[in-house]
């Protein structure tokens, strides 16, 4: 195969937000953001909760389309509802999205059901890990790469360091709750320089006298 997914930007590790588009046997189109997990080069992996179309649809077919956009239109409708119809575009086994800046064919290889024991959100909730490899690469928009919700954590702390010596005690509990926060998603989804960077600003936090 001549492409990896480190040309949209996704690297093994990190966890990016997407639009997954996908179909139902009778031809149904669903779009919905599902966070996609970059094991290497090819293979992804996604975490999807029982109840979700996306899920059931991937079941039904074994085959997903994974669309990059920053549009925050498409985000909030195909979450809300569904995106229309004349944003799909069918082809043979796969839909995807007509204004993807890049999307790529996932080909599933594996689903493991589960639940959760303990959660920051949802205890005992049921989900799927999806397994899958990527096939092909489509870039409309070059330079594009996926969203990852990292770097905005990152950055969010640095705004408040760059304030921690002008607020108030209870501002700076504040800030500490967010921090933490926000150490635990980097955790979670970052690519490795975010979370080097994020390491670095808690040492400087923890030199000027803050308890993390
Ligand atoms: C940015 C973003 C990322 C999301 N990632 C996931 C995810 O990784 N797994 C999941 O089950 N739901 C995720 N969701 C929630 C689903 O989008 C939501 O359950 C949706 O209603 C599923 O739609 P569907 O029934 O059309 O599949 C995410 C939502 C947002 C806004």
């Amino acid at each position: 195969m001549s492409f990896s997914l480190e040309s949209i930007g996704i690297k093994a590790g990190g966890k990016y937000e997407t639009i997954y588009t996908t179909m139902n046997k009778a031809g149904e189109m669903d779009a919905a953001p599902i966070g996609l997990k970059c094991v290497d080069d090819y293979a992804v992996l996604a975490r999807i909760f029982e109840g979700s179309k996306t899920l059931e649809n991937i079941r039904e077919t074994g085959i997903f389309v994974v669309n990059i956009s920053n549009d925050p239109s498409v985000f909030a409708r195909s979450l809300y509802g569904n995106l229309e119809e004349n944003e799909f575009v069918k082809d043979d086994d796969i839909v995807y999205m007509k204004n993807a800046d890049a999307y790529f064919i996932a080909l599933v290889k594996s689903i493991e059901d589960k639940e959760i024991g303990k959660d920051h959100v949802n205890d005992g909730a049921k989900f799927s890990i999806v397994n899958a490899e990527s096939i092909k690469i489509i870039i409309n928009k070059p330079g594009t790469k996926a969203l990852n919700r990292g770097i905005f954590a990152f950055l969010e702390s640095l705004v408040d360091y760059s304030r921690i010596d002008i607020i108030d005690d209870d501002k700076k509990d504040e800030y500490i709750k967010k921090f933490k926060e926000n150490e635990r998603l980097i955790d979670v989804v970052a690519e490795d320089d975010v979370k080097e960077a994020m390491k670095d600003l808690k040492e400087r936090l923890i030199e000027k006298g803050v308890e993390l």
